[in-house]
């Protein structure tokens, strides 16, 4: 390794650039509709204790071998274990996010484009395929591969501790708008009304699922970023900030969008016919009294969800381009124009097909994150030893002794056997 590694500057700095990773829009088109449709209130409590009692864990567990290693996914690995079966975790690592970013960037670019129609209130059809995409897509993963190039304090801490700040203070914004519109009550009903009933085994598998996804978990981006942190940092306290912030941020959208989808007598949907399909029917049909404020709301609205999946694909670029600077030393402007390639590439299938996308995403996001959360548990919980887990965790000794137990027996037996649950229930179903 030639280069010297840079670090995030302080713990605000970690959990703004982990946050960042964590709300995208799995938070804005997925959480919301889920809530809706599988018990409100009930479900999001469900959902609370997957994230503390799962995700929060398994999120410390790539904390501690990233923050152990210094290192990339892949030389974390081939540092901890080398040679062995284990080294599949890093290149899994890597590969997960390349490919999760080639579709999520298409999302980014259907924001701009969005974003852009916002002004004059026309959206048209929805044209998720085509030209127009691939020129958005282009733009959008070229400004998030331009912020990864600028290194880790000067492009992804800085833009981070801008953006995160101001999506809270955009989505709260936008709700306190929603929540005043006539008819707001039902969409409130729809995410608070508890129904026990509709919470099954099934229920408890999304809400996992989705909580894995919101936390960028099992694809190396805690591990990166957690390469970042000084050895005298608080993992816990990082960790605990990162799961409040996109949990906060998941409910907060709920109550901006969902209000405003009730109040135009739309039924809700979830994915990109949420946000592309549904929500321009809720502003077009709000411009029809008040065209300037409508505008104002899209754009506003649009432009937050460019901001909150533009944060997440750089966490998503930067495993990569980590990769490529510290074990084949390449520049970081180079790895970046070499992820933006690949990435590129390996997008054209999905963005001239809809179809390609929706595997794309349905074969990243079950399989090969939940390939990826398994391993890593199994790693941590059964092959490192327990007493550098423990050095990790409690910073050798000084802090979060009382937890450690905690932490460990849910990472060696609860977190494999709910995670091979989930992973035979998503190839069942
Ligand atoms: N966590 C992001 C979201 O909820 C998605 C994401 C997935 C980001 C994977 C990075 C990696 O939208």
């Amino acid at each position: 390794m030639t280069t010297k590694r840079e670090h995030f500057g302080g713990r605000i700095a970690v959990i703004m650039a982990m946050a960042g990773s964590a709300i995208g829009l799995g938070n804005i088109w997925r959480f919301p509709y889920m809530v809706g449709e599988y018990g409100g209130a009930a479900f999001i409590l469900v959902y609370i204790l997957c994230s503390f009692i799962l995700s929060f864990p398994i999120f410390l567990t790539e904390a501690v071998i990233g923050r152990r290693t210094h290192s990339n996914a892949i030389g974390a690995m081939n540092q901890l274990a080398p040679r062995s079966f284990w080294t599949v975790l890093g290149y899994l690592s890597v590969i997960t996010p390349t490919i999760i970013v080639s579709y999520y960037s298409i999302v980014g670019g259907w924001s701009i484009e969005y974003f852009l129609k916002s002004f004059s209130l026309d959206f048209g059809e929805f044209r998720p395929s085509g030209w127009t995409p691939l020129l958005f897509n282009t733009i959008f993963l070229g400004l998030s591969a331009g912020i990864v190039a600028f290194g880790v304090k000067a492009g992804i801490e800085k833009f981070n501790k801008i953006s995160i700040p101001l999506l809270f203070v955009l989505i709260v914004l936008i709700m306190v708008y929603a929540l005043n519109m006539p008819g707001a009550e039902k969409g409130v009903d729809y995410l608070v009304k508890p129904d026990f009933s509709k919470i099954t085994g099934r229920t408890f598998a999304f809400a996992l699922g989705q909580s894995f996804y919101a936390m960028s978990l099992g694809m190396g981006i805690v591990i990166t970023y957690s390469s970042y942190i000084h050895k005298d940092e608080n993992l816990v306290a990082s960790g605990v900030g990162t799961v409040l912030a996109a949990l906060m941020f998941s409910v907060l959208a709920g109550f901006a969008i969902m209000p405003a989808v009730f109040s135009a007598g739309i039924a809700p949907s979830s994915g990109p016919g949420l946000v592309y399909q549904t929500l321009p029917h809720v502003f077009t049909g709000m411009g029809a009294s008040s065209p300037f404020l409508a505008t104002c709301v899209a754009a506003l609205f649009f432009f937050s969800v460019i901001v909150a999946a533009m944060t997440s694909s750089i966490s998503l670029i930067e495993v990569g381009v980590a990769y490529l600077v510290e074990e084949k030393n390449f520049k970081r402007s180079t790895a970046c124009l070499v992820i933006f390639a690949v990435t590129w590439l390996l997008g054209l299938a999905s963005v001239f097909s809809i179809e390609v996308f929706g595997k794309v995403d349905a074969f990243s996001s079950n399989f090969l994150l939940t390939a990826g959360v398994l391993l890593v548990v199994l790693f941590v919980g059964w092959k490192m030893k327990k007493e550098d887990v423990r050095d990790e965790i409690t910073n050798h000794g000084k802090l979060n002794n009382g937890i450690f137990e905690v932490f460990f027996f849910l990472v060696r037996y609860v977190a494999p056997i709910t995670v091979i649950t989930i992973f035979i229930t998503n190839l069942v179903l």
